[in-house]
């Protein structure tokens, strides 16, 4: 089976599937104008899908498409289609800004999806507008809520907690996903990409969110999924169902990442955190045969070394100190988290 350096397998695949996005979320994108990859360099279904049967060949088992906003992509559906009958893909989920799930999730149930994440990280429109900068949030839940209806099951909620913003809807967050059976997890702010003015001051750790919630419903840890997921789980005491907490900065999961990422441009990506990505679009427009690219993937996983998070917890507890503008890093709009 392949590994990577550290005895890694690849076993997730996330796929962006676009760029563009149609919210400017303070903590991934907040710029009004940014320079969208041109159309052409955007990978095909047929391309996206091929690309996918020879991860699943290398040992993927789940995949994610992501973006920017997957959903603005025109027809997934028909990617949904094509990677459900992938043989050997046990788990095809999506995660999205939810502001087109209402109008879109009959096709995308049809199609063949079964599990959607979608990230809300208030209840309060007046602070989303300010954290999202774009959209509303009566549309989110209306998607939400459609979901729920379609049957889509689980449908997780995904809150990235920032210091002095959000920090006081953990337990509004906790109460709504309670009360309408969805997963809430609670993200630690993470210094993604180039843009966002990450500082550890920002940062609330998932010990600090553990304990408002616990004074209030008290929970039980059940563990991180297969052992390598990056939210760790805890179901509530009375019965009431289970939310996670991911927390990359200050507990990091690097030792068992099985993650590798495809751009829509069709780079390759190791790492959340990675400043490059190896380029598979070349070989599928010039002719590779899948031999060929599957060579070229193996290659590159082999020689993985990627620990950044880890990397980054040394640095934060050094006297040097961690500064996330030294490192430079392909735009989570890019890499779709
Ligand atoms: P499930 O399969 O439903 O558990 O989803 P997931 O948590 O793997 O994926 P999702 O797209 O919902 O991501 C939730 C958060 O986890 C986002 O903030 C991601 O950026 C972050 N995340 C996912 N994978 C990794 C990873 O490998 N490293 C780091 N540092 N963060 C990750
Ligand atoms: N830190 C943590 N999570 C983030 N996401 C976007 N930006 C950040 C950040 N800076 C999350 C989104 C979405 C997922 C793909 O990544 O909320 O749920
Ligand atoms: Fe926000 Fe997701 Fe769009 Fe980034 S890609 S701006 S996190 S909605
Ligand atoms: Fe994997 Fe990189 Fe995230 Fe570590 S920081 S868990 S290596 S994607």
């Amino acid at each position: 089976m392949l590994r990577d350096t550290y005895d890694r397998p690849v076993k997730d695949l996330r796929i962006s599937v676009t760029d563009r996005c149609n919210f400017r979320c303070t903590y991934c994108m907040p710029f009004d104008d940014y320079e969208w990859a041109d159309k052409k360099e955007i990978l095909t279904f047929e391309e996206i899908a091929r690309l996918a049967s020879l991860f699943v060949q290398l040992g993927v088992d789940k995949i994610r498409l992501t973006g920017g906003e997957p959903l603005l992509r025109r027809g997934l559906e028909k990617l949904i289609r094509k990677l459900s009958s992938l043989n050997g893909v046990k788990d095809l989920c999506l995660t999205t800004n939810g502001s087109l799930l209402a109008e879109k999730v009959y096709a995308l149930q049809f199609a063949g999806l079964k599990r959607v994440n979608v990230s809300l990280d208030t209840l309060n429109p007046e602070k989303f507008a300010r954290i999202r900068r774009r959209g509303n949030l009566a549309k989110v839940l209306e998607g939400l809520f459609a979901a729920k209806s379609y049957g889509l099951d689980p449908i997780k909620v995904n809150a990235v907690i920032e210091r002095g913003v959000n920090d006081d809807d953990i337990v509004d967050l906790v109460e709504f996903s309670r009360k309408n059976g969805f997963t809430i997890r609670f993200i630690e702010y993470m210094d993604v990409g180039n843009s966002n003015n990450w500082t550890s001051e920002k940062l609330v750790s998932k010990k600090e969110i553990l304990a408002i919630i616990n004074a209030r419903y008290p929970l039980r840890e059940v563990g991180r999924d297969k052992g390598s997921a990056p939210s760790v789980d805890y179901e509530f005491i009375d019965g009431s169902g289970e939310l996670g907490v991911i927390a990359s900065v200050s507990e990091p999961f690097c030792s068992s990442c099985s993650r590798a990422r495809l751009t829509a441009d069709g780079k390759l990506a190791t790492c959340l955190f990675s400043a490059t990505g190896h380029d598979l679009k070349a070989l599928l427009r010039n002719g590779a045969t899948d031999e060929e690219i599957m060579e070229v993937i193996s290659a590159i996983w082999r020689k993985r070394t990627d620990r950044y998070s880890d990397e980054r917890l040394v640095a934060m507890n050094s006297a040097r100190g961690y500064r996330a503008k030294d490192h430079k890093k392909i735009e989570m709009i890019n890499l779709g988290g």
